[in-house]
């Protein structure tokens, strides 16, 4: 019996698809076929698949030319499956023209013609055409527009103050600004994502949700490390029991570029601390403890007190069984890291945290210790946009920061307006 073995995503299966797989049967007389798992499609930059593997395999199932179906879920195992399923034939597309050569030594590798004019990354584009505008200007918008092209069927284009021509918002102002930019799109009648914190108040926040919704639009949070992988595996394994009960959470996020120690620098058109690190900085206590804390404290150094503008902050949350704390700056530094302690162990995420694409979990005999390490594209940013997209697809909220969370972070953030904080 000849067997042959292919691979694929195989998302929104399609004519293509189909002329290869009876391609590839036809080379032999039993046909394998590996559909790559969502984590390691991820991990090869395919992060766009509209379908669940489930689905994927399904619809492989329901073509009948596949005699067997297995997941790919790991680089290298193409060379162990073709051993464990003693397999005399490797086919694929030729998009992959050479790239399978070294599969030879196991096999013999077949290319096959790739159909023209059909792909899933077209499909997927028709499906969801979502064009996005920017409000605000800076690094920020420069990147989440970069971002944007990795994200099938998203489009970027340049938009006025009308919005017109665009169907969702992305707002990086000044956040004092957030408010008034928020209120606008919505108004227009466009989904929107807006950097953390969304409004400088509950009251506005609580005004923008309900307009949102009045409006079935879509408004979500963008903090991007929220959308990382390694970020929310380590929210899985924290609550998992593997380190025990969590007694503390730690978060340090500064930034010491320069621009707001600098001398002359114009404070009034950049984020003081708090608003630029506070909502990431605050994230995995809210995520990991819940946001009913018992008491805070904020103590800070102003970098100019008529703007309200902190060097440095740090908040010191009280739970009922649980410490958390937050240090951030924008004219002091420190190290980046975010440490989940335990009652059995603790887990050590190094700086920059906010954008890591690995995290420890350690013990007390080290022999017990675990690293993590998932693939991190783009800061993450392409991940939110992705997320984004769905929500707006499925007129649904956000999955990945509730709106407690949003609310939690807004209420420290409008509390350190007041000045309602201790001064050092
Ligand atoms: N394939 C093909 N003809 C097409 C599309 C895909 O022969 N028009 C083949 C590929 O060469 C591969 C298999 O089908 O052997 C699975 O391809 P996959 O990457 O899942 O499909 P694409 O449509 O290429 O997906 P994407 O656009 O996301 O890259």
């Amino acid at each position: 019996m000849v067997k042959v073995i292919t691979y694929g995503t195989y998302d929104l299966l399609h004519f293509g698809h189909i002329r290869l797989l009876e391609r590839a049967k036809a080379l032999g007389d039993y046909l394998i076929v590996g559909v790559t798992s969502d984590d390691y499609d991820k991990t090869r930059g395919k992060i766009n698949n509209q379908q669940s593997l489930m689905e994927r395999v399904a619809a492989i199932k329901a073509t009948g030319l596949a005699d067997e179906i297995i997941a790919e879920e790991y680089e290298g195992q193409k060379i162990d499956d073709i051993r464990r399923y003693d397999v005399d034939i490797f086919a694929i597309g030729s998009d992959w023209e050479g790239k399978f050569d070294y599969l030879n030594e196991y096999c013999t590798v077949v290319y096959l013609p790739r159909t023209e004019g059909v792909s899933s990354s077209e499909i997927r584009a028709q499906n969801r055409k979502l064009t996005i505008g920017a409000i605000g200007e800076g690094g920020l918008c420069k990147k989440f527009i970069r971002e944007a092209e990795f994200v099938n069927g998203v489009e970027y284009k340049e938009c006025d103050d009308t919005l017109e021509g665009v169907d969702a918002v992305y707002v990086a102002s000044h956040p004092e600004k957030h408010y008034d930019d928020v209120k606008r799109a919505l108004i227009a009648d466009k989904h929107v994502i807006c950097e953390s914190p969304v409004a400088m108040s509950l009251a506005q926040y609580e005004e923008l949700t309900d307009l949102a919704k009045e409006k079935s639009l879509v408004l979500v949070d963008g903090i991007k490390t929220a959308y990382s992988t390694a970020y929310s595996r380590l929210l899985v394994v924290a609550k998992s029991g593997r380190i025990g009960d969590i007694v503390s959470v730690d978060a340090t996020c500064t930034s010491l570029a320069g621009e707001a120690g600098e001398e002359g620098a114009d404070l009034s058109k950049k984020q003081n601390s708090i608003c630029a690190w506070g909502p990431t900085a605050m994230l995995p206590i809210f995520q990991l403890l819940g946001t009913q804390y018992k008491s805070k404290t904020i103590v800070t150094k102003l970098l100019n007190d008529s703007l309200n503008f902190d060097a440095f902050t740090k908040v010191d949350f009280v739970y009922d069984k649980a410490v958390a704390s937050i240090k951030v700056a924008k004219a002091a530094k420190a190290e980046g890291e975010l440490i989940i302690t335990g009652t059995k162990g603790y887990i050590y995420v190094p700086a920059p945290w906010w954008k890591t694409d690995y995290f420890e979990v350690r013990f007390e005999d080290p022999t017990m210790n675990k690293r993590h390490f998932y693939q991190l594209d783009g800061e993450g940013i392409r991940y939110e946009i992705v997320a984004f997209a769905k929500a707006v697809e499925n007129k649904k909220g956000n999955y990945y920061i509730s709106d407690a969370v949003s609310k939690a972070i807004i209420n420290v953030i409008q509390s350190f307006s007041k000045r309602d904080y201790t001064r050092i």
